[in-house]
């Protein structure tokens, strides 16, 4: 029998395909071969240029995650970054904000009871149509350091399972409920007719870069349709634990105040790591509607 290890077959399978790592209207330092780069040279208070904006959605589709330090930001200008993706998106545990609705409140004290993220997630896999990207504004770091956000790259993930593995896995769909993290883990009032659930194939492909994506998270994934609940439980419990010990997938944001981050929500999961109690943190969170529902290897 040959056993298939994915220490061994190392990044041969993550492909780092020939990309870009030079744009016209900025300079990028990548944070790992596969994934993350720090943008310099933009200054995101203003307006960017049809050509910065054209480069900035190449960039996001070569890297991931986009991290912009120095930024000095009001909502305005967040937004207006924001919507050189696409329409902002209103998160559900915000529908009953008035102001500000598309604007996420980032905040943790020595009174949270939690910290948002705190788990390997995408962000919202609870909605037909996923947000596409999330960009977070951190303005306050804890004094002592930590609160750093740990991001895995799932196309890698998945270029990193069997061939068996991948393709049992294609033909399978799972459901991803918001009510898991939003009242299960935030203890949140749901809206009137309860939080989004929806179901989306294991398996889905990018829609820019073609490229496949292991596409179940421990923050929203119920479970596997088709599967015994035992069977599902511990499929899904071996594909978190795979990404949560396999360092390869992962890169890791140090914030600094006035650092804003980007990040595709389709091929990226992250996770936001509470280590600073009794210290705080504080940013702001705008996301991006996707402009279709996650596609199947088969569709
Ligand atoms: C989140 O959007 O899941 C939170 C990320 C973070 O606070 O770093």
């Amino acid at each position: 029998m040959t056993v298939i290890d994915s220490k061994t077959q190392g990044l041969r399978a993550g492909a780092v395909e020939e990309r870009r790592t030079s744009y016209d209207s900025f300079a990028v330092s990548t944070l790992t071969p596969h994934l993350g780069a720090e943008i310099e040279g933009l200054d995101l208070s203003q307006p960017l240029s049809s050509e910065q904006q054209h480069d900035i959605r190449q960039v996001f589709t070569d890297w991931g995650v986009l991290v912009f330090r120095n930024q000095v930001l009001d909502r305005e200008a967040h937004k207006r970054f924001g919507r050189y993706f696409g329409t902002l998106h209103v998160h559900p545990m915000n529908y009953a904000r008035d102001t500000d609705p598309e604007v996420l409140i980032v905040k943790t004290t020595a009174n949270s009871p939690y910290t948002a993220g705190d788990a390997w997630h995408s962000d919202v896999t609870c909605e037909a149509i996923p947000p596409l990207g999330s960009a977070l504004y951190i303005t306050e770091t804890p004094e002592c350091g930590g609160g750093d956000t740990l991001y895995a790259d799932m196309c890698l993930a998945y270029e990193l399972l069997s061939p068996a593995m991948q393709s049992f896995l294609e033909g399978l769909s799972a459901v991803h409920d918001g009510a898991i993290p939003y009242v299960d883990n935030y203890n949140s009032t749901p809206p009137e007719g309860g939080y989004p659930r929806n179901e989306h194939p294991v398996i889905t492909v990018h829609p820019e870069s073609g490229r496949k994506v292991l596409n179940v998270n421990s923050g929203f994934t119920s479970h596997i349709r088709g599967l015994r609940k035992w069977e599902s439980r511990s499929l899904l419990d071996s594909l978190y634990d795979f990404v949560a010990t396999t360092p390869k997938l992962h890169c890791r944001v140090q914030w600094e105040p006035n650092t804003l981050t980007l990040w595709d929500n389709r091929w990226t999961q992250h996770h936001a790591v509470w280590d600073y109690y009794p210290h705080s943190r504080y940013g702001e969170r705008v996301s991006i509607i996707g402009t279709e529902r996650p596609a199947g290897v088969l569709a």
